[in-house]
């Protein structure tokens, strides 16, 4: 039998993948992200736990029998989160909050936590990256002050455990899972097994007592700490934030909901008082568009169950020696390139020696197809040089590969949103058209293909 001890091996800080050797590439695709580790001779996560567990008998229950937390919802405080979070934080579950360093997980949970404390009683917000006096400040400039929050500087998970069975609080914050250690593993705190090992013991002991409890993990570049795709099979709901730093918007999402769907999002501005609530976002979105301009189309898109209104921006230029480039932010650049392809082919529009470059306005990343149609028409008026006919026109619709336009779901309650925005028509495709029952005082303009749609929103 092979001698047990102490083992080197190669872990993958964004899956988790352990090789006995290292490589330069990962076989999730991720560069450059093995790093060493020493593990126990037994599985490290059980070695944890293991010593808690007597020998008993266990039964099963009968599942009328089992009785349902599903009203148990406590409320934040703030509206936006309750609403990803399925409506409201669930008893006993444990949520993890991802995203880049600087984005405002810290601060949303600071809210969180002073609203939760302002209703329910004791929260304990533990910091590992923080003083007390640096959260203190923060609390005194977004106004999260209470006299039921209380802060912890500790990274030792055993003593924050220990802290937290003393403490009963009804809130548990850690922030962030990788400054966090076991004192009964080796290997340093932000280790793919430290990480792993924290968050599978956390999760037992809010488990066990029923307190709600968020880990906040950083989205890092490089591979040396653990990244959060390593815990999110262990936790109850992934959230992520994300947004552009320089700009005020932030999207909070989320991937995983064991009590709620995933489709739901909500929307923040950062300011110096805190992240506001961004209740009516098209407006926001819509604010500092350049509507008229060339290579400008208004578009919408579902984000959860709230339709949205995006501005589509283009622009083409001359390409220099060499190479065309495509570029893309905010849309899909595979997606980008089709789009390109279809409209040389279907339209006669010339591209080959043109860079396009298209950007979604406002720091939004739309999923699905729907704003295809807009995209091309932005590429097309930029390229051409013919703004919009009418600004007050939203363009939507799938585009196929013969030019053709795929009908959209639930045009009827974007078509509210963009009456509601002051938009007067709506360019779809005509399959969408025939069969319309939405609302009567915005025009609806049906087109079949690429090329009728484009030369009904562009000016002549
Ligand atoms: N005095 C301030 N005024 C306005 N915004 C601030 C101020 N201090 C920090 N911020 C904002 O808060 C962000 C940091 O948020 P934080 O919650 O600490 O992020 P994370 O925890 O995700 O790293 C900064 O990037 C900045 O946008
Ligand atoms: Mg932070």
């Amino acid at each position: 039998m092979a001698k047990k001890g102490p083992k080197t091996v190669f872990v993958c800080s964004e899956c988790g993948y352990e090789s006995p050797k290292w490589m330069g590439q990962c076989i999730c695709g991720a560069w450059n992200t093995f790093t060493e580790e020493r593990v126990a001779d037994t599985s490290a996560s059980s070695a944890l736990s293991s010593k808690n567990r007597e020998h008993r008998i266990v039964k099963p229950a009968p599942i009328r029998d089992i009785v349902s937390g599903e009203t148990e919802r406590m409320d934040t405080g703030i509206g936006e989160l309750n609403r990803v979070l399925g409506g409201g934080l669930i008893k006993g579950s444990l949520t993890l909050i991802s995203g880049e360093p600087g984005i405002g997980k810290s601060t949303i949970l600071l809210q969180a936590a002073a609203g939760i404390a302002r209703k329910y009683g004791r929260v304990l917000y533990v910091s590992g990256e923080e003083s007390g006096e640096q959260i203190r400040l923060r609390a005194d400039r977004i106004g999260g002050l209470s006299d039921d929050l209380y802060l912890l500087s500790e990274t030792e998970l055993e003593l924050i455990l220990d802290a937290v069975a003393e403490f009963k609080p009804v809130f548990l914050i850690i922030d962030s899972i990788q400054t966090v250690y076991s004192s009964q593993l080796t290997s340093a705190a932000g280790s793919v097994s430290q990480v792993r090992a924290c968050t599978a013991e956390i999760m037992r002991v809010v488990k066990q007592a029923g307190i709600p409890a968020f880990i906040v993990a950083h989205v890092t570049k490089s591979g040396d700490l653990a990244g959060p795709k390593i815990v999110e099979h262990l936790v109850d709901t992934v959230l992520n934030f994300s947004g552009e730093r320089n700009h005020g918007f932030r999207i909070l999402r989320s991937y995983k909901n064991r009590f709620g769907n995933t489709s739901e999002i909500g929307a923040f501005e950062m300011s110096s008082e805190g992240l506001r609530e961004i209740a009516d976002l098209s407006a926001s979105v819509l604010e500092e568009t350049s509507r008229g301009a060339e290579g400008s189309v208004v578009t919408a898109v579902y984000e959860g169950s709230r339709p949205l209104l995006l501005e589509v921006q283009a622009l083409v230029s001359p390409s220099g020696v060499g190479f065309a480039r495509r570029s893309s932010i905010g849309f899909d650049p595979g997606r980008l390139n089709m789009i390109i392809a279809v409209l040389e082919k279907r339209t006669g529009l010339k591209l080959m020696s043109s860079d396009v470059y298209v950007n979604v306005a406002g720091g939004i990343r739309p999923e699905g197809t729907s704003i295809d149609l807009a995209v091309a028409a932005a590429i097309s008026s930029a390229a051409l040089g013919r703004p919009m006919a009418d600004p007050r026109t939203i363009v939507l619709g799938e585009i196929g590969l013969t030019g053709e336009l795929r009908g959209i779901s639930q045009p009827e309650r974007i078509a509210s949103e963009a009456a509601r925005m002051g938009f007067t028509k709506i360019l779809m495709p005509e399959k969408n058209r025939i069969r319309w029952s939405g609302p009567e005082n915005i025009e609806i303009i049906g087109a079949k293909d690429l090329r009728e749609a484009v030369n009904k929103v562009l000016q002549h």
